[in-house]
């Protein structure tokens, strides 16, 4: 298919001009003005709209086995409710079973996303180890492209990392030229304070977010980006959700070290009182980890946006419906942990962060795809609008509004945490390499269309590591 988007504004993350794009066999042909269309294209008019480098989100849960269910979202619909809110690739994450053979999780994961309609990658989560896991981590990133590996500082009892697993995770991460991430709670002071907080007659879900309070995200991270330093490794916190944990990242990165940080468009957007509505329904709709925060955290993690200190925007696109999160009617410890967005991430942060004035149409660009392209090393196929990248596209109508509802989303959850919140500034098209997969209200995809892409090793951060190491190390002279 060769398709011309005419008449658009080129927006990327460093760029604002106007220019149509060609795209045939997949890829961004040609660039430039008043292009001309050969016989048979496609042409999509972008008169009066923008033209960006489709959505990547970076952090999705699609049929996650987890909490005693699945995750009811698979890859087939998550990544097409990706397309009709202008997100053209996901990263997901293969999560073993602790003793569950790494290769084989992996291999399990990458079945169940070839239905995808989209493209996707993996970071692989470490939840034990022994020497077959430090040989599967080497497997992985020479010949299968993962270069991320995941760590759960929480979820004790069942895939939660102690400090000694981190250890040897990162050490190994950082002799293969990989990259760390962790989900950052101490899962220790969670599991007393669920206890603690449960023994007290609490049990309702108004309980999740007392038993994981800001200090015990701000204390993981901290102890994460220390082992990471000690070690030399570059590391990524995933979902951060609080003030605390956003200075652990701000202090290191002051002090030169290699971290990243994410923030969901939910924990911008969100806040605790979800947890106190009296429909069990909906308060458990929104039990997710880290939970929601009082207000104050999201003026601050704007802030981390602004600054530059968080990179990238997710969802942790994570669906239970209601009869699934019911499991925890009686315990909030058992309410399964997870929440939906995939769909609606690019709108609600054009909304709140561009309309608003928080940030400028090229941040935008950054957070939502092109930061999260180059930390995973997937930059300039993925991420940007330039000849020779993929052609993986959102055309964006600035004037378009609309009410988000789980009853017309296409997402395959009965909730949505943003329901009634009204937007301009939406979707029109969305091109997935270089096909129309969405075009005002429809989604036309196929499954299995999907890509796996690979994300090599990172030679440059390792580059820079060894030689900012050699420079410290004592001399014969200095000793
Ligand atoms: O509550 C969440 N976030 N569920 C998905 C798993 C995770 O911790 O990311
Ligand atoms: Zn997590
Ligand atoms: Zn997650």
């Amino acid at each position: 298919m060769t398709v011309l988007i005419k008449g658009g504004t080129i927006v990327t993350a460093d760029q604002t001009y106007r220019a149509d794009i060609l795209c045939t066999d997949g890829k961004i042909r040609s660039i430039g003005e008043n292009l001309d269309a050969p016989t048979g294209t496609r042409t999509v008019d972008a008169g009066g709209q923008y033209v960006m480098p489709g959505g990547i989100d970076p952090h999705t849960h699609m049929q996650l086995p987890f909490m005693g269910t699945v995750a009811i979202e698979d890859f087939f619909t998550g990544t097409a409710a990706g397309l009709a809110g202008g997100t053209t690739m996901i990263m997901d994450f293969v999560i073993p079973d602790p003793q569950q053979s790494i290769m084989e999780a992996y291999m399990q994961w990458r079945e169940w996303a070839e239905k995808s309609v989209a493209d996707y990658a993996f970071h692989v989560a470490i939840t034990w180890w022994d020497d077959t896991v430090s040989a599967d981590m080497e497997t992985l990133v020479k010949e299968h492209g993962v270069n991320s590996f995941k760590h759960f500082m929480a979820y004790k009892g069942a895939i939660m990392a102690d400090d000694e697993i981190l250890v040897n995770s990162f050490s190994r991460a950082g002799e293969l030229g990989a990259i760390v991430t962790v989900h950052a709670e101490n899962g220790d002071l969670v599991y007393r304070l669920q206890q603690k907080i449960f023994d007290m007659g609490i049990t309702g879900p108004e309980g999740h977010p007392l038993s994981r309070p800001p200090e015990v995200e701000g204390e993981a991270a901290n102890r994460a980006i220390r082992i990471a330093e000690v070690l030399g490794v570059p590391i990524y916190i995933v979902h951060n959700s609080c003030r605390q944990s956003l200075e652990a990242i701000t202090r290191a990165r002051n002090e030169g070290q290699r971290v990243y940080g994410e923030v969901l468009a939910s924990h911008l957007l969100i806040d605790d009182s979800v947890y106190r509505n009296t429909d069990f329904d909906i308060a458990a709709a929104h039990v997710m980890s880290p939970p929601f925060r009082p207000k104050e955290h999201q003026s601050a993690l704007w802030h981390g946006l602004q600054s530059g200190n968080l990179q990238t925007t997710a969802t942790d696109h994570c669906c239970f419906c209601a009869d699934q999160k019911g499991a925890g009617k009686d315990d909030f410890r058992m309410i399964p942990n997870g929440t939906a967005g995939i769909e609606n991430r690019l709108e609600v942060l054009w909304h709140h962060g561009v309309s608003s004035g928080r940030l400028t149409m090229n941040e935008f660009v950054a957070v939502t795809s092109t930061n999260a392209a180059k930390i995973f090393n997937i930059y300039p196929r993925k991420g940007t609008i330039a000849v020779g990248a993929d052609a993986d596209i959102v055309v964006w109508d600035p004037e378009a509004t609309k009410t988000i509802s789980a009853k017309t989303h296409k997402q395959n959850i009965d909730y949505n945490i943003f329901e009634g919140m009204e937007v301009k500034g939406c979707a029109s098209h969305t091109l997935s390499q270089g096909k129309i997969v969405y075009a005002d209200g429809e989604l036309d995809v196929e499954r299995g269309a999907g890509n796996y892409i690979e994300k090599p090793p990172f030679a440059a951060y390792y580059d820079a590591l060894r030689k900012r190491a050699e420079q410290k190390r004592p001399t014969a002279v200095n000793r």
